[in-house]
C-alpha cells in the first residue's frame, strides 16, 4: 500500500515537467497519497542541505496548482554525478525509507532512468516519465518537451528566414538535441529547410558546399541549413583552420569548430555569399509547453500514480500512437533509437 510518493526532476529541464508534477499531485491527492517534492534531481536524496526542507518538502495541491503554466522546473533540477556510485544509491534508498517515502516518480532522460532503475533494484518502487527535449529514448515516440522545443526552433527559423530572404543570405541554424538529431530533423521538415546535418550521420563540408552552390545556381540565395549541436564529430576530416586562415579569416590553434565557423567556410566555398549562423540555445528548454506536451504530462502523471498504486513498478512511461503506455526500465533503455534516413536524404536532396 502506497501512502507517500516522492517526485523529482533530473537532467536538463524540459517544458512540461511542471505539468507532470501537477498531474502526479492531483492523482496522488485523489488517492489520498501524500506527495513529497525532492529538489535538484538526485541531489535532494543525498540529505546534504542544512535545512532538510531545501532537499525534500511536502508538495500539497495548494502548493503545486499554480505551477502547471510556469516554465522550467519548480522542483529545480541538476546533474548529480555522486549518484552514479552504488554506495551513494544505497544511502539514498535508505534516506527514502527513513522518510517513509514508499515510491518515487522520476522525470528525466535516459541517465535519470538509469538512476531510477538502480533505486528500483534497491527496493524503492520507481516509475519514470521521459522528460527531455532531446527525444533520444528509443522506446517512446516522444519525450516531454520535445514538441515544445521543435516549435521554438520552427518559430526561430521562420524569423531568421525573414532576414535571409531580405538580404539573400543562407542561414546556418544550430539546434539542441545532444546525440539525437530529432529536433534538427523535425525543424528542417517543418520549415522546409534545404539542408540538415545530424549527429547520427557522417557529413562532408564539400558536399554541403556543393549542395548550396547548386541551390544558389538555381536562384535560391536564402537556403536554410539546420545542424544538430553534436554533429561535429561526424564531419569528414578537413583542415578547416588552415582553409579559413588561407582565406582571410583568422582562426587560432585549439579553437573549436562551431556554427559560425561553418557559415564562414560555406561563404568562402560558395562565391562569397553571406551565410550567417544562429545558435538557438536555452529558449528551447524555457518555452511554454505546447498543448501536446502538456496533455502528455497530464496523462503520464496520471499513469505514474496508477502504476505505483497497483504495485506495477520499475516502469518507464512512454507514448505510442498518441496513447501513454509503460514498460520496464531495462527493456525501455535497451531499445535502440531508429534514425529516419529516408527523410534525412529527402530533406538534403529536394
Ligand atoms: P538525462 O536524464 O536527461 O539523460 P543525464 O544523463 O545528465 O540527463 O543524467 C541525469 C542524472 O541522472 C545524472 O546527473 C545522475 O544523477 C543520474 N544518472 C545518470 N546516469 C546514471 C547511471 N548510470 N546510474 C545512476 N544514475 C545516473
Ligand atoms: O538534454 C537536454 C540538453 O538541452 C541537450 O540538448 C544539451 O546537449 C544539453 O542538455 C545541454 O546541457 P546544459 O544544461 O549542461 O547546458
Amino acid at each position: 500500500m502506497i501512502r507517500k510518493i516522492g517526485i523529482l526532476t533530473s537532467g536538463g529541464d524540459s517544458p512540461g515537467m511542471n505539468a507532470a508534477v501537477v498531474s502526479v499531485a492531483r492523482c496522488a491527492a485523489a488517492h489520498g497519497i501524500q506527495l513529497m517534492g525532492i529538489k535538484r534531481g538526485y541531489n535532494g536524496l543525498l540529505g546534504l542541505s542544512e535545512n532538510p526542507e531545501d532537499d525534500i518538502a511536502a508538495l500539497d495541491l495548494e502548493t503545486v496548482l499554480d505551477i502547471a503554466d510556469q516554465r522550467g522546473t519548480f522542483l529545480r533540477t541538476a546533474r548529480c554525478d555522486e549518484f552514479k556510485k552504488p554506495e551513494v544509491q544505497r544511502q539514498c534508498a535508505n534516506n527514502l525509507r527513513k522518510l517513509g517515502i514508499d515510491a518515487l516518480v522520476v522525470i528525466g532522460g535516459d541517465g535519470s532512468f538509469n538512476g531510477a532503475m538502480h533505486l528500483s533494484e534497491l527496493g524503492i518502487p520507481c516509475v519514470g516519465i521521459p522528460g527531455t527535449i532531446d527525444n533520444d529514448l528509443g522506446y517512446t515516440e516522444a519525450t516531454l518537451g520535445y514538441d515544445t522545443a521543435v516549435n521554438v526552433c520552427v518559430e526561430a527559423v521562420r524569423s531568421i528566414r525573414a532576414t535571409s530572404r531580405s538580404h539573400d543570405r543562407p542561414a546556418v541554424v544550430q539546434v539542441m538535441g545532444r546525440n539525437a538529431g530529432d529536433i534538427a530533423m523535425k525543424t528542417a521538415m517543418a520549415t522546409g529547410a534545404e539542408m540538415v546535418v545530424v549527429p547520427e550521420m557522417d557529413w562532408d563540408v564539400d558536399v554541403l558546399a556543393a549542395r548550396l552552390n547548386g541551390l544558389i545556381a538555381k536562384g535560391n540565395t536564402r537556403a536554410t541549413l539546420i545542424i544538430g549541436e553534436h554533429c561535429w564529430h561526424k564531419m569528414k576530416e578537413f583542415d578547416w583552420r588552415k582553409f579559413l586562415n588561407d582565406n582571410g579569416k583568422v582562426v587560432y590553434p585549439g579553437e573549436p569548430i562551431n556554427a559560425e565557423r561553418l557559415a564562414s567556410i560555406l561563404k568562402r566555398k560558395c562565391g562569397g555569399i553571406e551565410a550567417r549562423a544562429t545558435v538557438i540555445g536555452y529558449t528551447q528548454r524555457g518555452a511554454q509547453a505546447t498543448a501536446q506536451d502538456s496533455a502528455f504530462a497530464f496523462e503520464a502523471g496520471h499513469l505514474a500514480v496508477q502504476l505505483l498504486n497497483r504495485g506495477i513498478t520499475n516502469q518507464a512511461i512512454g507514448i505510442r500512437h498518441g496513447r501513454v503506455f509503460n514498460m520496464p526500465f531495462a527493456d525501455a533503455l535497451m531499445m535502440k533509437k531508429h534514425f529516419d534516413r529516408e527523410t534525412y536524404e529527402l530533406i538534403n536532396s529536394l
